[in-house]
């Protein structure tokens, strides 16, 4: 399988393009007999990289496989942190809680590498940053599982490492929450207002490792 993933890789990034399209039109569009693609589809559908059905559709697995090549290319071409400029804010108090449950907390200690102040720092970031998010949204990051207790349900969450005055820190991508996509929450082994002396309104700026 190995020998085959940079083509499949190569298929995946076409078929991409045509996602939604019949095989008929798609063919067309990257100049494949139609025969030929109906071949690859078959063949990447018991993969399990592409969706069943009459249009051209990748599955989760298949994204999966394109984000990979997308940290690879990203690795090579030494983009593999990006600056996020944004200024301090209070949040709704609710950081303390889920950072300090244990469900977390053992998960940031392990996969991130440090042991957590009991809290969010919310950070709004510029609207020039604003679209930068979209690249967390989109690479796999670090991911913090959800769990239950018992009681409730926790969420996957997803982490960035990342550095904020030298400091390294990690920036959480949360699945379910209440602000919008302007605003990130960072997690550090300190609290940071007050190694830091922040107060709301104070400018940051966070250099985020996109691939770990
Ligand atoms: O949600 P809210 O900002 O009200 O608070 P929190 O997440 O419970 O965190 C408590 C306080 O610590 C807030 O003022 C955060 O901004 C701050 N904090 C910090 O300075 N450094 C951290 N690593 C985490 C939180």
């Amino acid at each position: 399988m190995d020998k085959q993933r940079h083509l499949i890789v190569g298929y995946l990034l076409a078929l991409a393009r045509t996602e939604g399209e019949g095989i008929s039109e798609a063919a067309r569009a990257l100049g494949l007999s139609r025969q030929g693609l109906h071949k690859a589809l078959r063949k990447l559908r018991e993969l399990g990289y592409v969706e069943e059905g009459p249009e051209i559709r990748l599955s989760e697995r298949g994204r999966e496989l394109l984000r990979e090549a997308l940290r690879d290319l990203m690795e090579y071409f030494g983009v593999s942190t990006i600056r996020l400029y944004g200024y301090v804010a209070r949040g709704l108090g609710e950081g303390a809680f889920y950072v300090s449950l244990e469900g977390y907390r053992r998960q940031i200690e392990e996969k991130l590498g440090f042991t957590p102040y009991p809290g969010t720092l919310n950070v709004v970031l510029a609207p020039d940053a604003l679209p930068y998010r979209r690249y967390l949204e989109a690479l796999p990051g670090v991911l913090l599982k959800g769990f239950s207790d018992g009681v409730r349900t926790y969420g996957n969450v997803k982490a960035f490492k990342c550095t904020i005055f030298d400091m390294d820190c990690a920036v959480l991508v949360i699945e379910r929450t209440h602000h919008g996509p302007e605003v990130v929450e960072v997690i550090a082994p300190v609290k940071l207002r007050d190694v830091y002396g922040l107060k709301d309104g104070d400018p940051v700026s966070i250099e985020v490792k996109l691939i770990s």
